[in-house]
């Protein structure tokens, strides 16, 4: 069973279940168990991205004006769309909850929570310290939560049919860039704001792999 800075799995899932639905507290043991297959199958350490799976939706029940008022506790730099779509900081209010309510440090996991929603772009400003930035970077754990959150089984056929596809057939970075592309498809057929944290992961995580593409032919 994963434990992790000192609190087991048991402990985690008793605070998770105390914040969340029933509904939720559901979703997050199916993200769980997604992403550590994710994990197990790309040889990722399988505990963190359990553990990232299971809490990534920690704070998203809280009230909007709630989440507003802890992003500005714990500091959070906010666009001005995040006063207007209020939900759309729980997953960079989660990482900080999470960090202070659990005490976990780990800067994979909570990379994980805070890139759940919008993807990799922000999150050095959870993480202080210059060498874990590095860690961050490098790690894939908060990728194999991202698409462990969209193929989850209750998610839509097609969607999970589609990312799965991209994993299967060009890796982990690709699945994740899928997922970013297919949230921006129904936020722009919704007219929904579009967040710039999520542009940038998007173009970031496209950037990288054009240059590893051409690094390798
Ligand atoms: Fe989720």
């Amino acid at each position: 069973m994963p434990s992790i800075s000192g609190v087991s799995i048991g402990q985690i899932k008793l605070w998770l279940r105390e914040r969340v639905s029933p509904k939720l507290y559901a979703h997050s043991l199916r993200v769980m168990q997604q992403s550590q297959k994710i994990a197990d199958d790309l040889d990722l350490n399988f505990d963190k991205a359990a553990i990232g799976g299971l809490l990534h939706d920690s704070a998203k029940e809280l009230p909007g004006e709630r989440q507003v008022e802890l992003a500005e506790e714990f500091g959070i730099e906010r666009d001005f769309t995040d006063n207007i779509v209020q939900e759309d900081l729980h997953a960079r209010v989660g990482a900080f909850l999470v960090r202070r309510d659990l005490e976990i440090e780990d800067p994979e996991i909570l990379a994980a929570i805070w890139c759940h929603t919008f993807g990799p772009s922000g999150i050095d400003e959870i993480i202080p310290n210059k060498g874990k930035q590095i860690e961050i970077r490098q790690g894939k754990i908060h990728l194999a939560v991202m698409v462990g959150d969209d193929t989850e089984p209750e998610r839509a056929p097609k969607a999970i049919k589609k990312i799965e596809k991209a994993l299967r057939k060009r890796g982990l970075e690709e699945a994740a860039l899928k997922t970013l592309d297919l949230k921006l498809f129904k936020i722009l057929d919704k007219g929904y704001f579009i967040h710039p944290l999520h542009l940038e992961a998007r173009n970031n995580l496209l950037f990288e792999l054009k240059e590893n593409n051409k690094e390798e032919s």
